[in-house]
């Protein structure tokens, strides 16, 4: 039925950690050629949370990542100096950080995951960041769940995912600034001998729609020139209607494989968490799927899309307001950049 390796790995704490700017659809209106009724009709977004020019993809991230580790020691209150002293007693025993993101601190060097390694004080964690668009924590799970299961030294790893997507946009370009939002989300995961965590992953590319969603600039394909006039951001360049068609296949395709690799019918999931980029997509794939509403997870309206972050923003949510519970199945489902899809069953 599942993969043996992987079904104790799980998931022991979740945290998260949103900018306390929340800018709602009118205040965009207010500032460039777009209204509350177009962005709720066409995407389901009614606001997001914007970053403050200090605070960059790490801090967000070392946040979700504290709250995520409180938690795995045992504390859940909101009290900071409680949280951080539990997160304290629990980092030195994290043996790898994985990192998701497209929107890191800096450009190839360091991680992300070395800066938040720092700043948690994991001192025994190894540290990396991938990128895998908004897939990129169901892809940072299955990469820290095979980390563990392939060394037995490796006991516990924290995996977040962390956008301050607002600085990657082109705030000129309505037709993407007005879908991002910034954010992070964490989970620590533990190898144990429980009958529970995640049960089965699958991960999927399709590298011939890397166009379709892009950071164009600042890379070796297209770097600055000397002498050149930088007056806009490296920013998400998107084929919105290309992305929309693929998103909606990649839930129906994944959601289909998932059952099937699981061995599971879909009237055993308790929740569907989709990665959040649009409402209609999520629709249009359920009514695909046959699957009844209430089953999907959806926070769209407040946080946009958080790209990496989306879905363990969501599981924290779900996990600190007591809407899953131990034993429940769970079943994420990712795609973005890249292209890139897949998702995970976790039993809860
Ligand atoms: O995380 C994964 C990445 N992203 C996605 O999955 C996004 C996938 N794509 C989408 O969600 C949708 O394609 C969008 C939300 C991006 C666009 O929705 P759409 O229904 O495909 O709109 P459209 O691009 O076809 O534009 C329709 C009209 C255009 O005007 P005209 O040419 O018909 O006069 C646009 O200029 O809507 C206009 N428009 C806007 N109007 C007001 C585009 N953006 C806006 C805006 N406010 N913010």
């Amino acid at each position: 039925m599942n993969d043996e390796k992987q079904m104790n790995i799980e998931i022991i704490g979740t945290g998260r950690a949103l900018p306390s700017k929340k800018v709602s659809n009118d205040d965009l209106a207010a500032r460039i050629d777009t209204s509350d009724e177009w962005i709720r009709s066409h995407t389901g977004i009614g606001s997001r949370y914007i970053a403050d020019e200090d605070i960059a993809c790490s801090d967000l991230a070392a946040e979700a990542a504290k709250n995520a580790l409180a938690m795995a020691a045992g504390y859940t209150g909101d009290d900071p100096a409680e949280r951080d002293k539990a997160a304290a007693e629990i980092a030195g025993t994290i043996d790898m950080i994985v990192l998701a993101t497209a929107t890191a601190d800096y450009f190839g060097t360091p991680s992300t995951a070395c800066i938040v390694q720092d700043r948690i004080c994991a001192r025994n964690a190894a540290a990396m960041d991938i990128t895998a668009g908004c897939t990129g924590f169901v892809y940072g799970l299955e990469t820290a769940a095979g980390l563990l299961s392939i060394n037995s030294r490796r006991k516990r790893a924290l995996v977040i995912g962390a956008e301050v997507l607002s600085r990657m946009i082109n705030w000129e370009d309505r037709g993407t600034c007005v879908l991002f939002g910034d954010g992070a989300g964490a989970v620590v995961v533990e190898k144990s001998g429980k009958n529970s965590g995640i049960l089965q992953t699958l991960l999927f590319a399709d590298g011939s729609g890397s166009e379709s969603l892009v950071m164009r600039r600042g890379g070796t394909r297209n770097p600055f020139k000397k002498g050149e006039v930088i007056d806009t951001p490296i920013c998400v360049e998107m084929n919105g209607q290309e992305v929309y068609n693929f998103a909606v296949k990649a839930i129906t395709d994944t959601v289909e494989a998932l059952m099937k690799a699981g061995n599971i019918s879909i009237d055993n999931i308790v929740r569907i968490i989709p990665h959040q980029a649009n409402a209609r997509i999520v629709q249009a794939a359920r009514r695909r799927l046959h699957i009844p509403a209430e089953k999907f997870y959806m926070n769209i309206e407040e946080y946009a899309n958080t790209s990496s972050a989306t879905i363990p923003i969501a599981l924290d949510e779900l996990n600190r307001s007591g809407q899953i519970k131990k034993g429940d199945l769970i079943l994420t489902v990712g795609f973005g950049g890249g292209l890139t899809y897949g998702g995970n069953i976790i039993i809860w």
